[in-house]
């Protein structure tokens, strides 16, 4: 278990809060609130702790970086420079990590809808793998392939029936799932033809995701022994070598305090134990092992600032306190009751400071027109006021990535910190921004 204190990178001078040797408060002055803060230097501590766990321990293995859990192309850049692969879902996403220099060849594209502009982008672009979530994929992928002139490596991502113990928004294994090729043996013959037929397309290998956010390792062990049985299966009844086995992500991270979370390794140890066991067992060849982590990457080095607009309190029931962002800059309460740390970096000048204060529990609320605007239920601080700046952490994955402009509200700034000195990495949207395409 992992003991590091949370937020890892968290600290005061005084009352006022830093993160990654950076002054918050001065940082909310300096570019407004609310403001997505994300720090590299952590983000690349992560990667570091990847390398170690994974790629230096265990020969013929790759790291996929999630990139929709956070996508910028800052952040692509970091991931490039540490030398990880990337995974994307979309012909936007495949654009951007384009843009950011990222080798087509370290990019696997997935999604379960994939157009034909965005299958045709991705097979010119020569990516490195495409993941098949659909028997019709197949055919026109051999369609792109061969008007290209190119051959193009696919795997099969398939649903090996486990059900992740996580929230069912964020559930992908189980055999009623949209995502994924269900392992009956019908279905299977059916794609094994479709690769006869199709000489533009390689088979590589096999996928499997089952969910995000998860806390223990079971999950990913249960699929795991399920998908090396139909690797087996694939090998010696219709030699089909898997060469390559994609694991997904779905590594957890901490929000609360109180969470308690597995180290990477009490993910990785076992798997590959299984693998290299199995490999040895069924006397077939070591597949290529990869893994594509998101949350666990980048969830932890960021946080949220936002300022206290104003407070009420309901007799008996509860104190609401509104600020100036929430749903639109972070829907994952709102869309799966994720929980939230949320802390005061700064006093208001006007209020007395910290110290003065009696602890209140209360309820942070978001300023968009949805009562399921919640970004922090029943948490303890010392009596919030309006102008103070409130910071709420772990919400580096899956907000800037699901922001909207509902209510019309611009997009926050995002800094990224790396060495104590803060970047601007993404300017605030203008109202002229939120008009901008219409006609
Ligand atoms: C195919 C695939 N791989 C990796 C991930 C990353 O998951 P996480 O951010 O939980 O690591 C997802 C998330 O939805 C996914 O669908």
């Amino acid at each position: 278990m992992k003991e590091a204190a949370f937020p890892e990178g968290f600290y005061r001078v005084g009352e006022n809060g830093y993160f990654d040797g950076v002054d918050l408060g001065a940082l909310a002055k300096k570019y407004g609130t609310p403001l997505y803060v994300v720090s590299e230097t952590s983000v690349r501590a992560r990667c570091a702790q990847l390398r170690e766990a994974f790629l230096r321990r265990y020969s013929n293995t790759r790291v996929y970086y999630a990139s929709k859990a956070f996508q910028t192309l800052d952040m692509l850049r970091a991931l490039k420079d540490e030398d990880f692969g990337i995974d994307v879902v979309s012909g936007g996403e495949l654009f951007a990590a384009l843009r950011a220099g990222i080798h087509a060849e370290n990019i696997i594209f997935h999604g379960n809808a994939k157009t034909d502009e965005e299958l045709r982008a991705a097979v010119q672009a020569r990516v490195g793998r495409i993941a098949i979530d659909n028997l019709e994929e197949i055919f026109r992928i051999e369609r792109e392939a061969s008007i290209a002139g190119t051959r193009q490596a696919l795997l099969f991502r398939v649903t090996p029936g486990v059900d992740s113990h996580t929230h069912r928004f964020i559930s992908t294994g189980s055999l009623d799932s949209k995502f994924g090729i269900p392992l009956e043996q019908s279905e299977t013959e059916r794609y094994i033809d479709a690769l006869k037929a199709c000489p533009h397309v390689e088979f590589f290998g096999l996928h499997f995701h089952i969910g995000s956010q998860l806390l223990e390792n079971t999950s990913h062990l249960a699929a795991l022994k399920i998908v090396l049985d139909f690797a087996g299966r694939l090998s010696k009844k219709y030699g089909l070598e898997v060469r390559e086995l994609n694991m997904g992500g779905g590594f957890g991270i901490r929000y609360l305090p109180k969470d308690s979370v597995p180290s990477i390794s009490d993910f990785i140890d076992p798997m590959m134990a299984f693998v290299v066991e199995w490999s040895s067992r069924e006397k077939l060849p070591m597949p290529h092992c990869a893994i594509e982590p998101g949350r666990w990457i980048v969830g932890e080095a960021g946080l949220t600032l936002y300022k206290v607009i104003a407070t009420k309190a309901i007799p008996g029931i509860r104190t609401y306190v509104a600020v100036d962002g929430g749903l639109g800059d972070n829907i994952r309460p709102a869309l799966y009751e994720a929980r939230y740390h949320a802390e005061i970096v700064e006093a208001s000048p006007d209020a007395p400071p910290l110290s003065d204060r009696r602890q209140r529990t209360v309820t942070i609320a978001g300023r968009y027109c949805e009562s399921g605007d919640i970004l922090a239920r029943d948490i303890k601080l010392p009596e919030p006021g309006a102008g103070d700046i409130l910071a709420l952490f772990s919400t580096g994955a899956y907000c800037y990535a699901m922001s909207s402009n509902y209510n019309r509200v611009p997009r926050p700034a995002l800094v990224m910190l790396r060495d104590a000195t803060a970047r601007l990495s993404i300017r605030r949207e203008t109202y002229d921004d939120l008009l901008s395409r219409e006609m």
